[in-house]
């Protein structure tokens, strides 16, 4: 019995699939390549020796889906696909929808035909909005405040409907915080084509010299040192709580959300020095306007992982910028 990962290919399913296999578990990835490289097959390959069936198209391709689950047989479905970049949903929100939406409901139909029904699928913190009172509790009202936020709040309403029409269901709604970091072995991290919106890529390039410097947006939010404050965490410590989802889903139906986070929040500055030090670089920085739409402070509350799930991060922000900076020299090292 194959699990499907949807988005496999990417920085947080890659990381993911490492872990499913070095579990020995059967791993489908389907993934269409729109923001990862198939070259990250041969670096699962070279970490864990094996090589997953890995199947290049959209799931939006309901023909493609249906040949896939007649062919496998499919237990679960880890679903990461989706297009995740935040500017660009308020520019191309129709994109978003089509993506995201779309997407799940094509993935959701051959589910059901198929009679699969776990899901563990990656929702985002992004879906607590504005809300001032950290840390933030599963139980709070979700609101959003950009398209692709607006994906994952309505991809959650449609997945509880799903459930409440038809209970044998199970499906994990794993709320994200900031995920950063790298493999341990330097072969996999995130790494995008484009001048990246995310904090810690940003830093990296800096610390490479293939950016010049970081503009810091804003350091008069009511933090402890001005600067917004988030919680993040080693994209390791998050694919390891994807395995205890599915156990968690295997286990019985219904539908939980879960924040997956440290529990605890680091300024944009705090990761700056943490970086410095793991880099041995200066980080030259500039302190700008804020950036439209960020809020002052994220961080979440983990009692509920630790408690159904008996899961926790273990991994603390020094090596989470330790490891970024062995991928990031990795990368900067193939490109000269
Ligand atoms: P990523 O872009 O690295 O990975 C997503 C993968 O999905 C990519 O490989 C992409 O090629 C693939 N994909 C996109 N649309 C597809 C489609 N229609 N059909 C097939 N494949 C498709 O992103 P990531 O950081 O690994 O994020 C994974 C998931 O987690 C996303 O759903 C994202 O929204 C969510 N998430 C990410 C973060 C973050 O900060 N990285 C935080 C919260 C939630
Ligand atoms: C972190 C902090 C910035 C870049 C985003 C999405 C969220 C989720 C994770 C998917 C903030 C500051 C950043 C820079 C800076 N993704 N910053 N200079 O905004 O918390 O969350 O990614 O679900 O939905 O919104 O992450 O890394 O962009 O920012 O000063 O060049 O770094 O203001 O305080 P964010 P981020």
């Amino acid at each position: 019995m194959a699990i499907l990962v949807t988005g496999g290919m990417g920085y947080i399913g890659s990381h993911t699939v490492i872990k499913l296999l070095e579990d020995n578990k059967d791993v489908i990835i389907i993934d269409n390549l729109v923001n990862s490289k198939e070259e990250v097959l041969n670096h699962i390959e070279s970490i864990t020796m094996k090589r997953p069936l890995f199947i290049h198209g959209d799931i939006r391709d309901e023909k493609l889906l249906d040949e896939l689950f007649t062919k496998h047989i499919i237990n679960s479905v880890i679903h990461f696909a989706g297009l995740k970049a935040v500017g660009e949903s308020v520019d191309e929100p129709i994109k978003y929808y089509d993506n995201n939406i779309i997407g799940t409901i094509t993935l959701l139909k051959v589910m059901r035909k198929h009679s699969c029904k776990q899901m563990v699928f990656s929702s985002s913190a992004t879906v607590y909005g504005n809300n001032p009172n950290v840390p933030f509790e599963e139980s709070y009202p979700l609101s959003t405040t950009n398209p692709y936020g607006a994906t994952k709040h309505m991809i959650e309403d449609i997945l509880r409907d799903v459930y409440k029409s038809d209970k044998g269901w199970s499906i994990a709604l794993l709320r994200y915080f900031n995920p950063i970091g790298a493999h341990e072995s330097g072969l996999i991290g995130e790494d995008p084509n484009d001048i990246p919106n995310n904090l810690l890529p940003y830093v990296a390039k800096v610390a490479t010299g293939e950016l010049a410097c970081l503009s810091v947006f804003g350091d008069d939010y009511n933090t402890p040192d001005g600067t917004g404050v988030r919680d993040y965490i080693h994209v390791d410590d998050l694919a390891s709580g994807h395995l205890k989802a599915l156990n968690y889903i295997d286990s019985l139906t219904g539908i939980e959300a879960f924040n997956l986070g440290t529990g605890k929040g680091y300024s944009v500055l705090d990761v700056v020095k943490a970086f410095e030090k793991a880099s041995q670089k200066t980080i030259k920085y500039q302190v700008v306007n804020r950036r439209e739409g960020d809020i002052p402070t994220c961080y979440a509350n983990v009692d509920k992982a630790k408690q159904l799930l008996n899961w926790q991060a273990y991994k603390n922000i020094n090596q989470m910028c330790e490891d970024a900076w062995r991928f990031a020299c990795n990368k900067s090292n193939h490109k000269e």
